[in-house]
């Protein structure tokens, strides 16, 4: 199984790592316009293949991207502080315009897995410049694990044990879905209360910020994400690659909000098998709706 990565920064390196790391797949070839950075990249990350699972991990142009099953895009400008992921559209559509007729050409048969911000608005653009492939954007894949992680650390279990959505756009709009929310299979609020553990209107809203205010955060302090997003990233890929049906929050088009955003979509080999709108309430509704409203306002401004 082959995994193409298209852009050889911090987040396409690091998923890139990831993979190496997770034995997700057999082969990574990772591109970018920066030849010796991705060579690099790829050297570096290769000395890490026979102390974990023998992954074989080279760079190339484009065409090289031949066989791949996954490609993995992460092409383009990321956020300066103070910048908002919206702001990046222009610049990385017009990366996007250049770049993904090349990638189908070069691996038609591939999965375009978009990680490049906005990603929402990117991977609406990258259905249009690719018709018939399976799209997907890493959507709130992160998001639901920040906040996941921040519940879990008030709930005093691991991470993995709580379950529980972010929705809508990958960005300042998103929504943080309290009602989807699950520890050890109770209700957050009876897993609290069971416990003992103190769960405050004042507790809710500081894990809400900070999981709005994650990425913005992390900037602030060393200029850019990337171990985050390149494991969430290695988790998708192989999900699709196993085709195991995973519940995950990608981005992707949504007829009944005209615009890409994230749900709970069933994952395979194909893309996006099915999607899982949880029983929300009336506010998150609301917010869902508003989200999706700014997303298109957004994807208007690239016509
Ligand atoms: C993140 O949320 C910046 O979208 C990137 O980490």
């Amino acid at each position: 199984m082959k995994v193409g990565i298209v852009g050889a920064g911090l987040v396409g390196a690091t998923a890139a790592y990831a993979l190496t790391l997770r034995g997700s797949c057999s082969e990574i070839l990772l591109t970018d316009q920066d030849e010796a950075r991705a060579r690099a990249e790829a050297q570096d990350i290769a000395h890490a293949s026979p102390v974990s699972h023998g992954t074989r991990v080279g760079s190339g142009p484009l065409a090289d991207l031949r066989g791949s099953a996954v490609v993995i895009v992460a092409a383009g400008a990321n956020q300066k502080p103070g910048e908002s992921r919206l702001d990046l559209l222009q610049k990385n559509a017009a990366i996007f315009r250049e770049l993904i007729p090349q990638i189908v050409a070069a691996a038609p048969d591939a999965l375009l897995l978009i990680a490049t911000n906005p990603v929402d608005v990117l991977t609406d653009l990258t259905v249009r410049l690719a018709p018939g492939v399976a799209v997907m954007g890493s959507g709130t894949v992160l998001d639901s694990a920040r906040f996941r992680h921040l519940i879990a650390g008030h709930a005093g279990v691991d991470g993995t044990h709580v379950h529980g959505y972010v929705l809508g756009e990958h960005g300042d709009s998103e929504v943080i879905a309290w009602s989807t929310v699950t520890v050890a299979g109770l209700p957050v609020a009876d897993f609290m209360a069971a416990r003992n553990h103190e769960w405050t209107p004042d507790i809710r809203a500081q894990i809400e910020a900070d999981t709005r205010g994650a990425a913005a955060q992390i900037i602030s302090g060393k200029r850019a994400t990337y171990y985050g997003i390149g494991a969430a990233l290695a988790r998708i890929t192989e999900r699709v690659l196993g085709d195991r049906r995973a519940v995950l929050t990608v981005s992707a088009p949504t007829p009944e909000f005209g615009v890409s955003l994230s749900l709970p979509r069933v994952v395979g080999r194909s893309g996006v098998l099915d999607t899982v709108l949880p029983a929300l309430t009336d506010t998150e509704r609301a917010e869902l709706a508003a989200s999706a409203g700014v997303l298109r306002e957004s994807l208007a401004t690239l016509d």
